[in-house]
């Protein structure tokens, strides 16, 4: 019994503590992830997905059925686990135990996804800011859930938004 109690209470802190960094465990709906990469940005093999806070994995599991290459930043060991095992039959797909906010996004990166809850809305956007300024190009971002009125959206559809952030342009 106190062993099982014990287990418990490691799995309440694994996903308990990442409210201190950023959004807890919710996923994406698959169905909805999958009409965003047909209709909203049609990914292709000439895409690199970053997932900053991946979860399970699912939204890195649709970008490669659709060919893209899939990385996810997830800061749950559990779930980053959980992800790297129900992947595990997919090309291309890397999960890594990082805090997104230390992360560098690989340089072929085109596309990232987020979704997170409107208080870090702001510190994210900002972290792709400053990678897109990095990598000297822009990278286009899709939301699930959530709008960032610092920018127009490019496009929408359901729950997820379309943005793209270029560091040559001043934001409005
Ligand atoms: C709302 S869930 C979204 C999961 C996935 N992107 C999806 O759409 O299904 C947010 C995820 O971000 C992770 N997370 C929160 N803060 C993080 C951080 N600073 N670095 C990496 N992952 C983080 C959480 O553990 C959680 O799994």
């Amino acid at each position: 019994m106190t062993l099982l109690y014990a287990v418990i209470a490691v799995v309440v802190l694994m996903f308990g503590f990442v409210v201190i960094f950023g959004a807890p465990y919710v996923p994406s709906k698959r169905r909805e992830v999958q009409r965003a990469f047909e209709s909203l940005y049609p990914l292709s093999s000439n895409d690199l997905l970053v997932d900053i806070g991946s979860g399970d994995g699912v939204v890195l599991r649709e970008a490669a059925k659709h060919g893209a290459r899939a990385v996810g930043y997830e800061i749950n060991p559990l779930l980053v686990l959980i992800s790297r095992i129900a992947s595990g039959r997919y090309k291309g797909i890397q999960v890594k135990l990082a805090d997104l906010f230390r992360s560098k996004f690989p340089d072929e990166t085109t596309v990232v996804y987020m979704f997170s809850e409107s208080r870090d809305i702001k510190r994210m956007f900002a972290k792709i800011e400053h990678e897109a300024t990095r990598l000297k190009r822009p990278l286009t971002v899709i939301s699930y859930g959530f709008q960032y009125t610092q920018y127009e959206p490019k496009g929408e559809l359901g729950a997820h938004f379309m943005y793209i952030v270029d560091p040559t342009v001043t934001k409005a």
